[in-house]
């Protein structure tokens, strides 16, 4: 059995300060055996908000796993934005910025979705290249069938199932059907503010495959979390998720606040619900 803290969306620099301090003490009451953190530790990439965050992960008594976001590059320096652009995170939060984490029971893989600069006016969109993809796969070829493969990124894999239209991160279908062939059981990501959770099932036939699943096999869960400690909220309260994977099966808990403290949300079992928000 595993314990994983599934936070995301912090931006150190317009946090709210007693929502920090309630998950700080919610975390370590916890005491999972991993914290994951799905990007955007600070709002404007700012030195002062790097330091505020890794204050916070100092805090964590449990060990911890990130990947950068869209707000970990800096919009105001655009040579390091161009050149260096992960030197901050590097430097104050870890110097790996697609980590992997792996023990008896469980396999994290990150992927760094956030992007310097796009063929576009809005850069905070971010995308998966080839090279990612391949790198990914090899990494996961790897990992024996028995460990559950969990991958992290920033940018949402699926969109909302109440709002289909929503961008996702460039190259999630190829990227999705990667964590299939590879038997990955959970994609955590953020970005969105939002939390929700799909289900994607195995497809019956599908020659892309290297190992086929049937239905009826283990499905992959895709879940994302709202901002555990943001006050750029969209419609939904800070949050975070407790995972309990046991049997090779996740259990995830929405642990929300609500307004002096972290509480539990509801109770998701992947198998038969298929949405975090409707029933929230
Ligand atoms: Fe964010
Ligand atoms: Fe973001």
């Amino acid at each position: 059995m595993r314990t994983i803290a599934h936070i995301s969306d912090l931006h150190f620099g317009r946090v709210d300060d007693r929502v920090v301090e309630a998950l700080v003490d919610d975390l370590n009451a916890f005491a999972p055996d991993l914290v994951i953190i799905s990007g955007d530790f600070t709002q404007r990439a700012k030195k002062r908000e790097f330091c505020d965050a890794k204050a916070f992960v100092g805090r964590l008594q449990a060990p911890w796993f990130a990947v950068p976001g869209n707000h970990d590059i800096s919009f105001h320096h655009l040579f390091q934005r161009f050149f260096d652009p992960w030197r901050r995170y590097r430097r104050y939060i870890h110097r790996e910025v697609e980590p992997v984490f792996e023990d008896d029971e469980i396999f994290v893989i990150g992927i760094n979705t956030a992007r310097r600069v796009a063929l576009e006016f809005d850069w905070s969109h971010g995308r998966i290249s080839e090279d990612q993809i391949v790198r990914t796969a090899r990494r996961l070829a790897r990992v024996p069938d028995h460990k559950f493969k969990i991958v992290v990124g920033h940018h949402p894999f699926l969109p909302p199932p109440y709002a289909p239209d929503t961008r996702v991160v460039g190259r999630s279908d190829e990227a999705m059907r990667m964590f299939e062939r590879h038997g990955v059981r959970l994609a955590l990501a953020g970005h969105l503010h939002r939390g929700y959770l799909r289900v994607v099932e195995p497809a019956a036939v599908d020659p892309r495959r290297a190992a086929p699943r049937a239905a009826g096999d283990a499905p992959l869960v895709v879940v994302q979390t709202a901002s555990a400690t943001s006050t750029r909220l969209r419609d939904e309260p800070n949050a975070y998720q407790r995972i309990q994977i046991e049997d090779g099966k996740p259990m995830i808990r929405a642990r929300v606040w609500t307004g002096t403290g972290f509480d539990d949300a509801i109770t998701v079992d992947p198998d038969t619900t298929q949405q975090l928000r409707a029933m929230a």
